[in-house]
């Protein structure tokens, strides 16, 4: 099992830590080695997917990230900004199946800004095409005309890259409540009138599978509305990026969840859903339960180890249960830690 370990940016390199030190725990035979991903890589090597980098995930069986991104970089052009490294990642590793899941614990119940009633039971997989669209799309730019300036990118899917992401969907359904909603803009958009086609024509390869379709304004509103409609949500890279951020808010911490990119193999890389909060980083105090749990879902996803990756789902439930927390999910009553403290219980706990 060789796994790179990027810690990258902000919270990202503690938040590692701790997933790092409960995968050792596990006493698994694993080889792991460290890169610069992300801002870090920008200071230290003038790019943000640098060279040794690349070489070591594309070696490596599976990627654990941190996060990438921070302030002192925003003025940074395009391609010295941290986000480009992330963007070239998942590009060069072809990881086109971001797994978003939401789900909440009942101990964070009250955690959400929604009412209990509306989010007790939640658990929704999103599944967010990673390597398209409209982040990926040519033509784009900033460009003179007319006399003024004009800002264009096109937003691009091919039936090859809807029917590949649409069959995760279906199949992650049918490990679940056997239900997707693929969520797109066909009455406005072209491309997205294809990606219902396509997602329609596959269906019938899947008849234990009940699909529906979304547009996705409306799906921002029943996210809210009625969230436990949903099982599998399967979309492309951009709505599934904005609907990924709105339904981690479901669960009241996006400090919870983990996420998973993976490749047609199964090779994958592993982040927490969240940024690198420059504003709390090397405070020690930030959540590392997202980033442990993105090492579970490594251990399920590439390396089909599914009782190793349950022992740490069942470990941090176990900790949520004992009362502790970390700032973020905090309530009176509870027991404030910090992130080395989170990682210490889930450890005991394992
Ligand atoms: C995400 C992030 C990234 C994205 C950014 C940092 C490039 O928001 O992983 O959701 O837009 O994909
Ligand atoms: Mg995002």
């Amino acid at each position: 099992m060789k796994i790179c370990v990027l810690p990258g940016d902000g919270i990202g390199p503690e938040i590692t830590a701790q997933a790092v030190r409960v995968l050792k725990a596990l006493g698994l035979k694993m080889d792991m080695e460290e890169a610069l991903l992300g801002g870090c890589a920008v200071d230290a090597a003038g790019d943000p997917y640098p060279e040794a980098t690349r070489k070591l995930a594309q070696a490596a069986d599976a990627v654990l990230l941190g996060a990438v991104g921070g302030p002192q970089w925003d003025d940074n052009p395009r391609e010295l900004r941290p986000e480009r490294g992330l963007l070239g990642i998942r590009k060069h590793l072809g990881l086109f199946a971001n797994l978003r899941p939401a789900m909440l614990y009942p101990e964070l119940a009250n955690a959400s800004t929604l009412k209990p009633e509306v989010v007790a039971g939640l658990d929704i997989l999103i599944v967010r095409e990673l390597t398209g669209d409209i982040y990926f799309g040519q033509p784009r730019g900033i460009e003179i005309r007319n006399g003024e300036k004009v800002g264009f990118n096109t937003m691009i899917y091919s039936e090859t890259e809807i029917r590949r992401i649409a069959k995760v969907a279906f199949e992650a359904a049918r490990r679940r409540s056997k239900k997707v909603c693929s969520v797109d803009k066909m009455n406005v958009l072209e491309c997205t009138q294809l990606w219902r086609d396509v997602v329609t024509s596959i269906a019938p390869e899947y008849p234990d599978v009940e699909l529906s379709h979304m547009l996705v304004d409306n799906a921002a509103m029943q996210l809210v509305r009625n969230p436990k409609q949903f099982d599998v949500m399967v979309t492309g890279n951009m709505f599934g990026d904005i609907l990924s951020d709105e339904a981690s808010m479901l669960t009241g911490s996006i400090g919870m969840l983990p996420s998973a990119s993976l490749d047609a193999n199964n090779k994958g890389l592993y982040e927490p859903c969240h940024g690198s909060a420059p504003d709390i980083a090397g405070k020690g105090i930030a959540n590392p339960l997202a980033t442990i749990l993105s090492a579970a879902m490594m251990l399920r996803h590439t390396f089909g180890m599914d009782e190793a990756a349950q022992r740490i789902e069942n470990a941090v439930k176990k900790v949520l249960a004992q009362g502790y927390r970390t700032g973020d999910i905090f309530e009176s009553g509870m027991k404030k830690v910090g992130t080395r403290e989170m990682g210490d219980a889930v450890l005991a706990a394992l």
